[in-house]
């Protein structure tokens, strides 16, 4: 292939590795896309994205070991990628061991040889240095010119792909704080279980939305967005909300405004997940056939995540004790769900919750609320082996 044959499809592989990072929102999945894409391209045994960490001024990567991911960490100003953060230069290596910038402990950990490197900074649009790209071991002979450039332009593109990530994750990170304190604010007037309860519904619409095809994304946004289904309860009376009796039908049409307070509680909210919040707060009493409440909508005119927590919402508060009304065993609520199919549910809806029905008794027979109160919240592991 001539150089410049070689070239253009090098620019033609940047085309596609810009559009394929720039719609992964995880941080993790993303650095391994970037990492796969790198070594691909520039024809090298292994690619490392290091990311500073302004909190411990450290470079931070996990690499594989084995079987297991673990996380590596570089002072600032050290080693290979510690310079290249300090200097902001590229920095390319032909033969590692002769150069004493270089840091063989990592090798020794992970008993690979490394002999060539080229590393670029990884900079932001305002110029700041965010991290460091690192390909190891050209296949062929060393890295040159032509893969300096390319670097440097790949890693513009991952740099800007990698701050939405990052940016996303602390949001939503956030969110998920104040959802949950907003959540159980709500409900711990009318249960003692809340953090179960709301654990409950998360888990359930994920298993919901996971069986009904559901992207990965929307898949988080109704685990993480549906324990605000209720919300709106901070705004009714405790006469209704405790009251260990059945409603009146005043006290009821009362009860249901909690949909209409939960949505404008949530309200023009910026964020994504608190707009799928909103429309599950406001559509969960929705029913199917038309007869639900506040409004009355049928069919798809009810919101898919609202047709999912629904399901998952009324399995549940039959399975908890109300000050109402007595729990009920698990078997006669799941009998109910089926009932209620193209009446109160979805039936596409039902028919997914039911497949997956070993997995939700599992859930309501071991989850308990202490465990976490954040589901699916996992940190980016940290066992600082350096
Ligand atoms: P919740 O207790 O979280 O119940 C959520 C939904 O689960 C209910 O929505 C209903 O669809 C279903 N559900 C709960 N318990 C039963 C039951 O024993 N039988 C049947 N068939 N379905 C049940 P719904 O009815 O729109 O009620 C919304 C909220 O209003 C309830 O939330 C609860 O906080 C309150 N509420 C409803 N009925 C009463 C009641 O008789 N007394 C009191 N104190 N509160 C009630
Ligand atoms: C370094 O010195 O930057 C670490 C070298 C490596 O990643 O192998
Ligand atoms: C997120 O909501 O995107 C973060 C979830 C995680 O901890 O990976
Ligand atoms: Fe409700």
């Amino acid at each position: 292939m001539t150089r410049t044959e070689e070239l253009e499809k090098r620019l033609n592989l940047l085309v596609k590795f810009g559009g394929l990072i720039s719609t992964e929102t995880n941080l993790n999945k993303l650095l391994e896309l970037i990492a796969e894409q790198v070594k691909h391209m520039l024809d090298g045994d292994r690619c490392t994205v290091f990311l500073l960490d302004n909190e411990t001024n450290e470079l931070w990567s996990t690499i594989a070991q084995g079987m297991d991911n673990t996380e590596i960490r570089i002072p600032y100003g050290k080693g290979i990628a510690g310079h290249v953060a300090e200097s902001g230069q590229i920095i390319n290596i032909k033969n590692t061991y002769a150069d004493n910038r270089f840091n063989n402990e990592l090798d020794k950990l992970t008993g690979y040889k490394t002999k060539t490197i080229l590393a670029v900074p990884l900079t932001n649009i305002n110029g700041k240095i965010i991290g460091v790209f690192e390909v190891i071991n050209k296949n062929t002979t060393y890295f040159d010119k032509d893969d300096e450039g390319i670097l440097m332009l790949m890693g513009s593109l991952a740099s800007s792909a990698i701050e939405n990530a990052q940016l996303y994750e602390n949001l939503s990170k956030s969110q998920l704080e104040t959802i949950y304190r907003l959540a159980v604010t709500a409900e711990y007037r009318d249960q003692q279980d809340t953090a179960i309860h709301l654990r409950h519904i998360s888990e359930y619409s994920g298993i919901i939305a996971e069986e009904m095809n559901l992207s990965e994304k929307e898949i988080e946004n109704i685990k993480y967005a549906s324990p605000l289904h209720d919300i709106g309860k901070v705004g009714i009376a405790d006469a209704i909300l405790l009251k260990p009796g059945k409603l009146t039908a005043e006290e009821f049409k009362e009860m249901k405004k909690h949909t209409l307070y939960g949505s404008k509680i949530l309200s023009n909210a910026e964020s994504n997940l608190l707009q799928i919040a909103c429309k599950i707060a406001a559509f969960h009493h929705e029913k199917f056939n038309g007869k639900g409440y506040p409004d009355g909508l049928k069919g798809d005119k009810i919101p898919l995540y609202a047709r999912i927590v629904s399901v998952a919402d009324v399995f549940d508060a039959l399975c908890m004790p109300r000050i109402y009304k007595p729990e009920w065993p698990k078997e006669k609520a799941m009998c109910y769900i089926k009932e209620e199919s193209g009446k109160s549910f979805d039936p596409v809806v039902v028919e997914a919750f039911l497949k997956k029905e070993a997995e939700i008794f599992k859930i309501h027979d071991t989850l308990d609320g202490r465990t976490t109160l954040i589901p699916g919240m996992h940190r980016t592991p940290r066992n600082n082996s350096k």
